[in-house]
């Protein structure tokens, strides 16, 4: 393969997997990660883009929101028009279909493509808003993609574990550490009934269709539990549980956890007493938690980390991940915090 070639295919891997996971069209790279100008983009490489993107099969199974499909696209032409070339006929011809269609839906999917090894696409059922139903937890937060990428690149602390998410709303951070990590097992928890069933149908369309699961027999006694079901090594399940109740959590279950994740949860003071007392619940002196923090208001993480010096916790704070799975509208800086029981 020439370099050419190579080049024209890591500029359309590049640019789908922005696509795929709703970059904000704002941060949308048509450069190359290792180059200054923007690529020359001749009729051939507009035509691999567009079906690898709009065009693709997964996005006619699975689309992503039609008014994103639209920005992008407007995006895509503007910089080929900008690049002195001419623009291909099956670009207008989807720019037409697309302006035809409604762009209000309430859901939509976004798909984000992880690499290891081989290349796994994880893809996800979302709300369309940020806030939808009265809750927070039906699309995937900043903290929830970086959380994913520092978990990619600090495998061991996953693998072979057991590992409890709080808060977990939609499943991106549980299905990335699932397909990239192998845990033992995976405790996705969330205490809003809408959240919960679309976590279901997330963990069901991304690990269910594979034939190498194993649904377990559902005639669990427990209201809690959810969903469960085996892919590959890792037994996952999906919980109904709010954090003032972990303490009868605990009681009631099998072991305490190797390692507690979260990802922007901490957004409201209010819920800083449950959620520290509900926490040093699933802390021992062997386990930790990690918790990853948008910092869109200085104070409000202040707050929660005084919080846990009251309660006897203590933190300290590891280096963000080196690179992201998605950039989003929103560039907050995100702080992964270690969180342990004082000695
Ligand atoms: C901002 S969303 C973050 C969702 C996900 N972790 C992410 O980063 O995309 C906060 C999540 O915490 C959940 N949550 C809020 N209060 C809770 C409580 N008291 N007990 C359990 N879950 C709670 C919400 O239902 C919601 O799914």
């Amino acid at each position: 393969m020439d370099s050419d070639t190579r080049r024209d295919i890591s500029i359309v891997k590049y640019l789908t997997k922005q696509f795929l996971c709703c970059t904000a069209i704002v941060k949308m790279n048509f450069m190359l990660l290792d180059g200054n100008k923007d690529y020359p983009l001749d009729l051939d490489i507009q035509k691999q883009i567009l079906d690898s993107t709009i065009n693709s099969d997964l996005i006619k199974r699975y689309p992503i929101k039609t008014s994103y499909q639209k920005a992008f696209l407007k995006l895509f032409m503007a910089k080929i028009e900008e690049s002195g070339n001419a623009i291909h006929d099956d670009l207008y011809t989807t720019y037409c279909r697309l302006i035809s269609l409604q762009d209000e839906e309430s859901v939509h999917y976004r798909h984000f493509l992880i690499e290891n090894g081989t290349l796994n696409c994880i893809t996800l059922k979302e709300s369309t808003n940020l806030i939808s139903k009265g809750t927070t937890g039906l699309c995937s937060w900043q903290g929830a993609a970086v959380l994913s990428d520092w978990c990619s690149e600090n495998i061991r602390h996953f693998h072979g574990k057991n590992v409890f998410e709080l808060g977990c709303g939609v499943g991106l951070t549980g299905m990335s550490v699932i397909s990239v990590c192998s845990p033992n097992q995976y405790i996705f928890s969330d205490c809003h009934p809408t959240v919960l069933d679309m976590l279901c149908e997330n963990v069901k369309l991304n690990f269910l269709l594979n034939k190498q699961h194993k649904l377990s027999n559902m005639c669990d006694t427990s209201l809690r539990l959810k969903l469960q079901l085996k892919y590959k090594q890792t037994d996952i399940q999906i919980i109904d549980l709010k954090w003032q109740d972990i303490d009868k959590y605990i009681m009631e279950s099998s072991p305490q956890p190797d390692i507690i994740i979260a990802a922007d949860i901490l957004y409201e003071s209010d819920s800083f007493d449950s959620l520290t007392l509900g926490l040093k619940h699933l802390l021992t002196s062997s386990n930790y938690a990690v918790f990853a923090a948008t910092v869109r208001n200085e104070n409000t993480i202040s707050q929660f980390l005084e919080h846990l010096g009251n309660h006897n916790l203590a933190f300290e704070e590891y280096t963000s991940p080196k690179w992201t799975t998605s950039i989003q509208s929103i560039n907050s800086p995100v702080r992964i915090l270690k969180i342990f029981r004082k000695i």
